[in-house]
């Protein structure tokens, strides 16, 4: 059980690196089930969850390995199974996506049910309908998806929520259906782009990923492909608060303006300084921030994955804010261990009110999910003396070398591994 302490008060300066964005990466290894060719893939994060992935995608018989540091190959030729079991889709939610890609490739499939999580109850319903509107049997026994189709046909599909994983798993399953598909109200997340953009290099006719309504011709087979994972915006996010919460000025390298436009404008109307530079994003703190309101909403909007990392800054506001999550019904635990490093949030229902305070001050804090960990180490850039996080291992799904990347801005950082009394 390792922890991370830092000593809060220093500002951050310099450059950070992002790394490839671990969303984009996931459904990426996935759709190397599509073809029976090898594909690799550069600026893969080495994170807990793409090694779950790839053990997952050796389980199904296929071959992944590491050519570098961010490079894997993959080859899907041998895949002989086709079951993705409780114990790896409960620890990690986005090996549903090896639905679609299977049932598209063999005609089967069978996939545990993800089940709830820390942030909310999360269910696959809108991912079901879809293959089912692409002509797949599917039903659930003990626990598990079931689904079959000799072949997969198009047809027009009206998603009830734009959700990014039912996007990619219909976007995936459609690539090789008989016919033409249309997904309409699909996400339009920069990873869904991003996917839509490796299917195509490899062969596969599809149009308007990006948009609202994408269209796709199914084609025979997809092949072999090499394909760059786009830079991950919300470590991006992550790292502009860092520069903010501190008052530092930090240099992005690799953010993309593009994909952040709703963020930035939020941290601009809380008066953070935030200058797209040719090389990524800079920003500039300048001590304690305005209050701003905000909801969380589906892609362009403002990112539920930055959320938790906004709170932490707004909790130093000069004025109250307000905060709805509209995405998640239970994604405010890092509230209350925000509350415990002298904040003062108080929430209600879907929406957090944030009365600024003039300093937090470090304390013992336990990580409850991926983002709510991170949020918790920019509270304790900020705070005053020493803050000790606990149950990091979520931190260690999503983010790449945190620490190294941390102290190399100047944070006084480490991680302690605490070994269980003998
Ligand atoms: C992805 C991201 C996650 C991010 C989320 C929203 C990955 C690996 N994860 O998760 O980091 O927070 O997008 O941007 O890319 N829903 C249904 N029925 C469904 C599917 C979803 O009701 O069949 C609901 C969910 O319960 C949730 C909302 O839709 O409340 C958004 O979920 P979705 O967009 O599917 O998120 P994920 O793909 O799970």
């Amino acid at each position: 059980m390792d922890t991370i302490l830092i000593q809060g008060g220093v500002p951050l300066h310099g450059e950070v690196t992002l790394s490839g964005a671990k969303n984009a990466a996931l459904p990426l290894l996935f759709a190397s089930l599509l073809t029976q060719d090898e594909c690799t893939l550069r600026g893969v994060p080495r994170l807990v969850d793409i090694r779950t992935a790839l053990g997952l995608l050796t389980e199904l018989g296929a071959q992944a390995d590491w050519l570098s540091a961010n490079e894997v190959t993959l080859s899907a030729r041998r895949v002989d199974q086709f079951e993705a079991p409780y114990a790896l889709v409960k620890t990690m939610r986005a090996s549903f996506l090896v639905l679609g890609p299977l049932l598209a490739r063999f005609g089967r499939a069978r996939v545990s049910t993800p089940g709830g999580c820390a942030i909310g109850a999360r269910p696959v319903n809108i991912h079901l309908a879809g293959l089912q509107q692409l002509g797949a049997a599917i039903r659930i026994r003990q626990g598990y998806v079931e689904a079959r189709a000799s072949r997969l046909t198009g047809a027009r599909i009206r998603l009830d929520f734009p959700s990014v994983g039912a996007t990619e798993n219909l976007l995936m399953a459609a690539t090789l259906a008989t016919g033409t598909t249309v997904l309409d109200n699909a996400a339009r997340e920069p990873e869904i782009e991003d996917l839509a953009a490796m299917l195509i290099a490899m062969g596969a006719r599809i149009h308007g990923a990006g948009s609202r309504t994408i269209v796709i011709e199914g084609v025979e087979a997809l092949h072999g492909v090499s394909h760059r994972v786009i830079p991950d915006r919300v470590e991006a996010g992550t790292f502009l608060i860092a520069g903010a919460i501190t008052s530092g000025n930090i240099l992005v390298r690799g953010a993309r303006a593009d994909h952040l436009a709703s963020f930035m404008e939020t941290l601009q109307r809380a008066g953070v300084t935030i200058t797209p530079e040719p090389e990524g994003i800079r920003v500039r703190g300048n001590g304690r921030p305005a209050g701003v309101q905000f909801n969380t909403r589906p892609y362009p909007g403002f990112p539920t994955d930055l959320q938790a990392q906004m709170m932490a800054l707004l909790t130093l506001g000069e004025q109250q804010s307000s905060i709805t999550e509209t995405i998640f019904e239970n994604r405010f635990m890092h509230a209350q261990e925000l509350v415990r490093l002298g904040a003062d949030v108080y929430v209600q229902g879907h929406t957090a009110t944030i009365q600024g305070v003039a300093f937090l001050s470090g304390a013992p804090v336990m990580a409850t999910d991926l983002r709510a960990s991170v949020s918790l180490i920019l509270a304790g850039l900020a705070a005053r003396g020493e803050t000790e996080v606990s149950r990091i291992y979520h931190l260690d799904r999503g983010y790449e070398h945190i620490e190294a990347k941390l102290s190399q801005l100047g944070a006084k950082i480490q991680r302690q591994t605490i070994r269980p009394v003998q």
